[in-house]
């Protein structure tokens, strides 16, 4: 396990419906009901993002919302754009590859080195982090020490959350409610992956903080881990 002195400190931020999900339904962009966020809200997002060093999201995001991870709304820099990608397959027309903002694509050792290298063409870092597939935690150790991120925000989807969850990665969740029920049993929500089998593999949250923001409802949890 990475020690909280070798990782940034780790913001997981979201907009969710009130059932919990992120989008409409599997393989639709969350950009869809983001379109009902309170403008208010969508300013914390973008004043969030240029608090942060840096911001990640899952490659399959990338692939279905095809994101551009900037800051538009406010003034201030954007954050480096990081995207986990085990075997470099990101779409090399993504917007994460345009140059309004520095990005990073991790992959493993076992991704292709032409896919690598175009990745590179476009302007990209590549961090190697991991053999077979890419090890959040070293990403997370390589972020700090050599890109001199100490804050990173996470912005989904639920299958990068639940491994940053189950990494202990995570020390902060912001979520913004959005008013809607969308339901849906394979609808993504805020955390994907395996299922848990007893209440001690639970994650426990401290709720920190709510409020509205414009009309949506924010609500600001520390992730407590057992062993930390
Ligand atoms: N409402 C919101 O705030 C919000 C935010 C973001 C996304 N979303 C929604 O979430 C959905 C996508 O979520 P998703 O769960 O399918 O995908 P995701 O979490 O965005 O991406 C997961 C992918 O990241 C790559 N990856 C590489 N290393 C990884 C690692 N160690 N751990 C986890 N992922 C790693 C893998 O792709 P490779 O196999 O290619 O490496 C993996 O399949 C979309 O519908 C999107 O609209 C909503």
């Amino acid at each position: 396990m990475t020690q909280r002195t070798n990782r940034p400190h780790v913001l997981m931020m979201s907009e969710i419906t009130a059932d919990g999900k992120l989008t409409l339904r599997k393989g639709a962009s969350s950009k869809i009901l983001m379109k009902y966020m309170a403008h208010e809200t969508e300013l914390l997002l973008h004043t969030t993002r240029a608090e942060y060093d840096a911001i990640m999201v899952g490659a399959n995001t990338i692939r279905i919302d095809n994101s551009f991870l900037t800051v538009r709304y406010v003034q201030g820099k954007s954050p480096l754009r990081v995207i986990p990608c085990s075997m470099a397959d990101i779409p090399l027309d993504a917007n994460v590859l345009g140059t309004d903002a520095p990005t990073a694509i991790a992959v493993c050792e076992a991704a292709p080195k032409e896919k690598i290298e175009a990745i590179k063409a476009k302007g990209a870092s590549v961090i190697v982090a991991g053999k077979t597939h890419v090890e959040l935690p070293l990403l997370m150790q390589i972020l700090k020490e050599q890109f001199g991120v100490n804050k990173l925000m996470i912005e989904g989807g639920p299958t990068l959350n639940f491994h940053m969850l189950h990494d202990q990665l995570v020390d902060e969740i912001r979520l913004i409610h959005l008013p809607f029920i969308v339901g849906g049993s394979d609808t993504p929500s805020l955390v994907g992956g395996m299922h848990i089998n007893t209440e001690d593999e639970m994650i426990r949250l401290s709720l920190k903080k709510f409020y509205l923001c414009g009309s949506n409802l924010v609500s600001e949890f520390d992730v407590l881990y057992s062993e930390v």
